[in-house]
């Protein structure tokens, strides 16, 4: 009866054909959500990107957003995202798209965007109440719905594999992904995740210029640390351990 293989994620499922913003959504219910409940739309009417960035929510898209309720101190959010950005290229890669994540978890295909994944939390004296992982991927997105400067670095799951994709199936894969990926944070070494992320991602070796509310951090990337923090090194062979900011490749 079920296309879902998984226990945990996907639970509760909420659709809506449309919302201001799952993530918004998913935040006003997850005190008393179930753990693994999923908000989805098929549009968003201010769908929300990092750094107080729009996201465009055109139709065709999945656009959903998880609830997870980890035992975890606030410090190891930035592993999560990890682990979501590693899941999500596992089931675009299970669909012939040739995936990668550049750090810290957007997923590109061939340079451009596919997918931009949101996290955001609630924690009280540095512990954990909820996260809400909010994950966009351009499924059947159709490029000439988005505005041009988006459109210009965008790609879309259809338009790199030539015809549409059934997002019912890849979503029950997605969340399967998800579900692994959660199950392995939770119970192995954070240092299989890096192992792993590190094989999917394109960041490492890269030049990059990484952008911080306090500073511009130029560099070469040369890896991820236990706590999920990328480290750039710097010409003056400063080592540079960065938790959260906006990446760019400079090369
Ligand atoms: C980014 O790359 O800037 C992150 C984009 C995250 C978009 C998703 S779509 C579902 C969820 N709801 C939102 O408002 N944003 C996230």
């Amino acid at each position: 009866q079920s296309i879902l293989k998984t226990t945990l994620i996907g639970s509760d499922i909420q659709y809506y054909t449309e919302l201001e913003s799952t993530n918004n959504t998913a935040r006003e219910i997850a005190l008393g959500a179930l753990e693994g409940t999923v908000v989805l739309a098929e549009t968003q009417k201010n769908g929300r990107g990092r750094m107080g960035s729009e996201w465009q929510s055109v139709p065709g898209g999945l656009w959903l957003s998880l609830i997870l309720k980890p035992s975890i101190p606030l410090e190891s959010l930035s592993k999560i995202t990890l682990v979501a950005g590693i899941a999500v290229t596992n089931a675009l890669r299970a669909v012939d798209v040739d995936a990668h994540i550049k750090w810290p978890n957007d997923v590109l295909v061939r340079g451009r965007k596919i997918c931009g994944i949101l996290t955001e939390v609630s924690a009280e004296i540095g512990k954990v109440d909820y996260v809400v992982l909010g994950i966009g991927i351009n499924v059947n997105v159709k490029l000439s719905d988005l505005n041009e400067d988006i459109r210009r670095n965008s790609t879309s799951v259809s338009n790199e594999i030539g015809k549409p994709l059934d997002r019912t199936s890849f979503l029950a894969s997605l969340l399967y992904e998800l579900e692994q990926q959660y199950i392995r944070f939770k119970t192995r070494q954070f240092a299989e995740i890096v192992d792993e992320w590190i094989n999917l991602s394109d960041t490492i070796g890269r030049n990059v210029r990484v952008r911080t509310p306090a500073m511009l951090i130029e560099g070469k990337a040369v890896g991820i640390t236990e706590k999920g923090a990328l480290v750039v090194l710097d010409k003056n062979d400063k080592k540079h351990k960065i938790i959260a900011g906006n990446c760019r490749y400079a090369d």
